[in-house]
């Protein structure tokens, strides 16, 4: 049993995702709790996850587990939907601080927000394969149907950059329409790369359709256990002081590039390191 109490509130919050994804829910972190310090931890030597088994997103999120453990952070957010599917339940049970994937907080909005009671969700093969969306809205009211789609070309797409363009707008027409003819009111954003081609999604599934972004409901769960637990951050870090640091398993400098793009903090750096050591 954990005595959070002697937890220190100022310690780091780790987040992870397989590569860039995660700075969505970061920069959501960012704006809604700004007095906390984050180490995050994207795999870019090992994207993608969505193709990949179940044991090796476990292997692979227990690695990452044990490095951000190294900077005795506080909690960890699992910033990347195919590893709180496949991996999340697993880390919960192994950690003595808590664990929190992005699948809950967004199947939470998703059956407030929907009047029809037909949601879709756009994810990895992975995530879809799993099944866990369908499983999560079930548990919270029976009836809500859930329809999947996996969308595996939207994650090259959003890391080439190509956010808005004739490209990703000619797949996102060929992977939407059968949710289109659906009739689904909701759709959540189940990969934490699809917010940044957002405006495509919502311009394709048009005006009657709520978009879901899990990222920022994620923020939210995050402020209200920190908080819960006494652990929200009480000052703002101190010039000088390193408060958002990021590190990869590859390519450093094309990952702060585009991490550049997507916050507008102005990260200086981001260090490579050899996760296959943890
Ligand atoms: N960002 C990851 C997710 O939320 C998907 C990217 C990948 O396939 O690695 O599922």
């Amino acid at each position: 049993m954990v005595d959070w109490k002697h937890t220190d509130k100022n310690a780091p919050i780790g987040v992870f995702d397989s590569g860039v994804g995660g700075l969505t829910v970061v920069r959501e972190i960012m704006r809604q709790i700004p007095n906390e310090k984050i180490i995050y931890f994207g795999d870019t030597a090992r994207v993608p996850y969505g193709s990949k088994s179940k044991e090796t997103v476990t292997r692979f999120s227990k690695q990452i587990v044990r490095f951000l453990n190294t900077f005795q952070v506080k909690t960890i957010v699992v910033a990347c939907n195919t590893a709180s599917a496949y991996a999340l339940d697993e880390l919960e049970r192994e950690s003595d601080i808590p664990i929190i994937g992005v699948v809950k907080p967004g199947t939470r909005a998703a059956s407030e927000v929907t009047r029809n009671g037909r949601v879709g969700v756009i994810a990895t093969e992975a995530t879809i394969g799993s099944g866990i969306y369908s499983q999560y809205i079930a548990e919270l009211n029976r009836d809500v149907t859930v329809y999947g789609k996996a969308c595996p070309l939207f994650v090259p797409l959003v890391e080439e950059g190509l956010w808005v363009d004739p490209v990703t707008d000619e797949i996102a027409k060929r992977y939407l329409t059968e949710l289109i003819d659906l009739n689904i009111d909701t759709l959540i954003l189940g990969c934490t790369h699809y917010p940044l081609i957002r405006s495509t999604l919502a311009r394709i599934m048009g005006e009657g359709v709520t978009l879901v972004n899990p990222a920022y409901e994620t923020a939210m769960e995050l402020r209200k256990l920190l908080s819960e637990r006494g652990l929200l951050g009480d000052h703002a870090p101190a010039l000088g002081e390193n408060q958002y640091q990021f590190y990869v398993s590859d390519m450093a400098d094309k990952f702060k590039n585009f991490a550049n793009s997507i916050i507008k903090y102005g990260i200086l750096s981001a260090k490579t390191i050899h996760i296959e050591e943890y």
